[in-house]
Formats: C-alpha cells, structure tokens, sequence
C-alpha cells in the first residue's frame, strides 16, 4: 500500500515500514561510529523496548555491546488496509539487522503489566539465555491493568494544588496559545498516576526475575525519569506525574534489597526531554522541547534518543573504572547539558517572547515536527512516500 501520515492531535494513526526502518538504521550506524562499549552489558532484557528510548537502548546494547536482547512492548502488526505501529516495525527492522549482525534478538508482543508476559519472558530468558545481566525498564502508557486485583488505572497529567496557566504550542500549525489546566480533585488522580507509571510493576519485574533465578551476579537494571526546567514543573515534576516519577525513584531502594544476595544494582536515569510518542501527549512540553532544541543545536550539545543511551552505557553504567556517577539523590543524569545553566537561561529568555508570529525563528518548531514525523518513518528525504511498500513486515521472532 501507499502510507502517509495521517494525525489526530498528537498522535500520528499510519507509520512507514521502510522510513522506520531507516530511522532504525541511522541509530545503528551513529552507534557503530561511536566504537564499543567497554566492559558493556551482554545479556540484555529491555521492557518497553520498541519506540523512544526503550528501542534506544536496545540498539545501543546490542550494537555498541554486542548484546543478546529481548525485548517485550505493547504493539500491532498491519491489519485490515491499516499498517502496523512504529513500534512494530522499528522491532521488525531492529531483529532484522541484529540477526544480519550474528546477535540474538527475540521479541515479547504483550501486556508488558501481566502476570502473563512477565511469566513468558522468564520462559524464554532459560531457554535462551540462562540470565540476564541488564533489565531496562522503559515502559510509558496512559493505563494499567493491575495484576493481582484486576483494578484498571488511568493516569492523568495534572498540577496540584492550584491551576496551571502558561503557553504552549500546537506543533503542526505553529498556533502558540495560553492554556489553563485544572488541579487535581482528589487524591485519586495522584494515586491512579502513580499505580501506572510508578515503581510498583518495575518491582514486580525485578521480584520475578530475581525469584525464577535468571539474573546474573551483578545485574543492574535501570528506569528512566524526569526531571525538567521550573517552567514545567507545575506540570510535570510537581504534578501527578512527578509524583509517580518520585516513587518510580524511590523503588531503587526496594528493588536493591530485593538483589542484595545476586550483588544487584537498580538505578534511575534522568533523561532529556526529547520528542517521543509520549512527549509530545504532554502540553507545554512541546514548546519547551523547540525552544531547547534550537538552543542545544546552536550550542552543538543536541542529542536524540540515541545519543542519549549510548552516552548512558558508555559513560555512566559502563564506565572503564567500574564507578557510576550519581547526583546527591543517587541519581544517573544524562539531562546534564539540557540543564546546564546557559541553555535554561536561554531558553527561559525566548519563552518569554514566544509568539505566533516569531515561533519559526525563534525556536526550532521544524526540527520537533520532523522528529515526531520520523518517529513514525515520515519526513526522510531517502523515502519515496508515493512508492507503493509493504505493509505486512513481521517481526521475525514474533
Ligand atoms: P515511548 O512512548 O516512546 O515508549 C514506550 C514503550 O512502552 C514502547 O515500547 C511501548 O510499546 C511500551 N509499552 C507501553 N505500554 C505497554 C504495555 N502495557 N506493555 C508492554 N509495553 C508497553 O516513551 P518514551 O518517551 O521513550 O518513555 C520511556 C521512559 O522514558 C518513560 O519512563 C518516560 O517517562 C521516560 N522519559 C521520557 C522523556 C521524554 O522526553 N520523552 C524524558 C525523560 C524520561
Ligand atoms: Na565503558
């Protein structure tokens, strides 16, 4: 079939086969230009591993370590005239290449949340691999089942305590307007925040897999957070979803104690904001990310995605002397350059006078549309979108 994108607010409904798998291609081959990581990981299990930094790390394992991978996400194959998800496409051309490259990759389709999937995985790890010695948790979703009670939760994204107003952007039309979003009304939405993209299920990995004895002496495993400017902090680290980011953190502590006697180490690293599928659901964000973007790329300390992971391996959780280095919280920071303080000066200056009618010159709109375009294979020069391609692309291991 012939795929152009097709968007509903922030979400795009088609993805490209062939443009995904060339976003895929770039990331190994800016991965291969790095040269190998060191000491890196070599049995490597990625939960939430198809899209953002989940497919990240597992490319930066796999081709920067030479790392076995199995990855487990939520997404869909071609169905009925309609393609697949990025997500599936990326981890079709991700096995792809890795196979090509003499790597095992196999992949998990499923409820990452469930008893089920976690069960599945443990069964293909001693099949397969015995054990692992890097667990990735990168999971993002609007909901969760739990799977003990059955209890089905929605997260929100809202401030507490008082109403937020501020700009943001529609980035398809440029349209910079004031928003207002409304405070928590009750406790619950912080509760139900937390119950999906908390530490709990990320606990319950680690309990899991450290029960069915399949990690390795010396397991780390490693959850991604958040941290951000002041700017969005009413929105973001003071709201219900820092909140659940707070607990997320927090959940180090239990998941060490709960690897004491495999000498288990769980970190969080904060990440960059970058555009993501799950970024861009954020409002605000996106204005901030364009104003970064334009920022970060004039002071050449941009990154992507997987500039970010590779940076995260080699100079963090892999480092030549063994030792990781931590903020006063114990915290992993490849955020770093995004919150060195000339660029959050500069970007709080052109936040201030970001307007409509400036937005193209002032910001860098036009790298996050292209960014969120490639996130679903459109926007590649490389790729003639009126060719017909096809559709049905399976993930080998699926
Ligand atoms: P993303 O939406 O690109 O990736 C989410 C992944 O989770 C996908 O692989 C998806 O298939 C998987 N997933 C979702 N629900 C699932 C389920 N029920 N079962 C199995 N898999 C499921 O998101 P992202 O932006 O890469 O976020 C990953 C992590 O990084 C999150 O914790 C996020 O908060 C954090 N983070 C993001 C940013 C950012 O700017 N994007 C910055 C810092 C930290
Ligand atoms: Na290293």
């Amino acid at each position: 079939m012939i795929i152009k994108p097709r968007t509903r607010g922030f979400i795009c409904l088609t993805s490209h086969p062939d443009g995904t798998a060339l976003n895929i291609k770039n990331q190994i081959d800016y991965v291969q230009s790095k040269g190998t990581i060191e000491n890196g990981p070599k049995k490597v299990l990625v939960i939430g591993a198809s899209t953002g930094f989940g497919i990240s790390s597992r490319i930066a394992a796999a081709f920067g370590s030479g790392a076995a991978t199995i990855g487990v996400f939520f997404e869909k194959p071609a169905a009925e005239g309609k393609p697949g998800t990025a997500g599936w496409y990326n981890s079709a051309a991700f096995e792809k290449e890795a196979h090509e490259a003499g790597l095992y990759a196999k992949s998990i389709n499923g409820d990452a949340f469930s008893d089920e999937v976690k069960q599945q995985t443990i069964d293909l790890i001693k099949k397969d691999l015995g054990t692992i010695d890097l667990v990735v948790y990168s999971l993002a979703s609007p909901r969760r089942t739990h799977p003990k009670t059955g209890v089905a939760y929605a997260s929100v994204l809202k401030p507490i305590g008082q109403t937020f107003s501020n700009k943001t952007v529609d980035f398809h039309t440029g349209v910079v307007s004031d928003i207002s979003i409304n405070p928590i009304e009750s406790q619950e939405d912080i509760d139900n925040t937390i119950a999906v993209m908390g530490g709990e299920d990320w606990k319950f990995w680690m309990e899991d897999l450290h029960n069915a004895g399949v990690l390795a002496n010396g397991v780390k495993t490693v959850a991604y957070s958040y941290i951000g400017p002041e700017l969005t902090f009413p929105i973001y680290r003071n709201g219900t979803i820092g909140q659940a980011k707070n607990d997320l953190e927090a959940t180090t502590t239990t998941i060490n104690s709960i690897l004491k006697d495999v000498n288990g180490e769980a970190y969080v690293s904060v990440n960059k904001a970058l555009v993501t599928q799950s970024s861009s659901a954020i409002p605000v964000v996106p204005l901030y990310i364009s104003l970064l973007y334009k920022v970060m790329k004039e002071k050449g300390i941009h990154e992507g995605t997987i500039e970010q992971m590779y940076r995260l391996f080699n100079d963090r959780l892999y480092t030549t002397d063994g030792t990781i280095p931590l903020d006063n919280e114990g915290r992993i920071r490849v955020d770093d350059w995004e919150m060195r303080a000339d660029v959050q000066e500069e970007v709080a200056k052109l936040w201030s006078q970001a307007t409509t009618e400036n937005l193209e010159q002032i910001s860098d709109i036009q790298g996050y549309r292209d960014d969120f375009f490639n996130l679903f294979g459109f926007n590649f020069d490389a790729i003639d979108y009126e060719a017909e391609t096809n559709e049905m692309v399976q993930v080998p291991s699926i």
